[in-house]
């Protein structure tokens, strides 16, 4: 497993392996890699096989942390993350990742920062998260971009984790024509429900025991929409009512929304444009982190 630095690197690398007559797989992350990102790995393998190319890139992307947000004190752990993906490899014939993908700032942003050309997915990334994290998604966007120009991978990974980052890449895939398949992993959790995060390491003790309430409230959601609850509102208000129960929890949202364009509902429809597909998501603050989780509804 080899380590590249340079987007010229990436790029030659990825020619060879295209040459080679190999399948790409791109896995973005920002490192601190936990099970949830390792779980993509292997999902990655999956889909090119193990003649296939699985690239991971590591990368904490500036131009998606607002000022005041957590990049400077963001875990930078390259040397952990190299060891956890080659376990991969040995634990699992071919189960890991072939190239890890690590450029600094100054090479992703050649000219400085704000980058003067960027990509923006308008709308959806002003619900939700965009909300309280505006730009957030233009530098996600823009990021993931050039790591698709880097990589120009077949497939890509993303979890489910983060939905709304999901549903907006998948709209830009499309509408840019990158010809990339957009692969959503499911959530990976704790066993008592906690979604796994690396920003979960930023809590305290007592913060991590109430933050169970995130997949309860979700949990609670879907339980109810499957007995038949179709007011998005009841279920806004259940959710809530949970995450009341931990003193210590401060709501940024709490909302359930169509699947596919993320634009809030009142009810939850067979008949709706998702082909009755919605989202119960949440952000959460404890203290100084901000964490998310999410559930998929359907209506049968
Ligand atoms: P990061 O937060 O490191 O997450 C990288 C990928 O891992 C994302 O697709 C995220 O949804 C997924 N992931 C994180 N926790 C997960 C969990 N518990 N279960 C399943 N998947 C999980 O998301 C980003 O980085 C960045 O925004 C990025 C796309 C790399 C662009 O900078």
């Amino acid at each position: 497993m080899q380590t590249l630095h340079t987007v010229a690197e990436m790029q030659a690398e990825a020619d060879r392996a295209r040459c080679a007559g190999r399948r790409l797989a791109l896995v973005p992350t920002m490192g601190a890699l936990h099970e949830g990102h390792l779980a993509l790995v292997r999902e990655a393998r999956q889909r090119v096989g193990p003649e296939g190319h699985v690239t991971v890139s590591v990368f904490v992307n500036p131009t998606q942390f607002a000022p005041g947000e957590d990049y400077e004190r963001y875990p930078r752990t390259l040397d952990a993350d190299r060891a956890a993906l080659a376990e991969l490899v040995s634990e699992d014939g071919a189960g890991g990742a072939d190239a890890v993908f690590a450029p600094s700032a100054e090479e992703m942003y050649p000219f400085g920062l704000p980058p003067l050309t960027t990509v923006r997915v308008a709308e959806m990334g002003r619900y939700l998260c965009g909300a309280s994290r505006p730009g957030h998604f233009e530098g996600v966007t823009s990021v993931v971009t050039k790591l698709f120009l880097a990589c120009r991978p077949d497939v890509a990974v993303f979890g489910q984790k983060d939905a709304q980052q999901l549903a907006i890449l998948r709209r830009m895939t499309r509408e840019l024509g990158f010809g990339i398949e957009i692969v959503g992993h499911p959530i990976v959790r704790e066993k008592d429900g906690l979604a796994l995060s690396s920003r979960n390491r930023y809590l305290s003790p007592e913060e991590r025991r109430q933050a169970v309430v995130l997949s309860r409230a979700l949990f609670a959601a879907g339980h109810a929409a499957g007995q038949g609850e179709r007011s998005a509102d009841a279920l806004r208000q259940l959710m809530r009512e949970q995450i009341a129960l931990a003193p210590l929890a401060e709501v940024d949202y709490v909302e359930v929304v169509d699947a596919d364009s993320l634009a809030p509902v009142e009810t939850l429809e067979k008949e709706g444009p998702s082909g009755g597909r919605y989202l119960a998501a949440l952000a959460v603050r404890f203290g100084g982190t901000r964490l998310i989780d999410n559930t998929t509804l359907r209506v049968a």
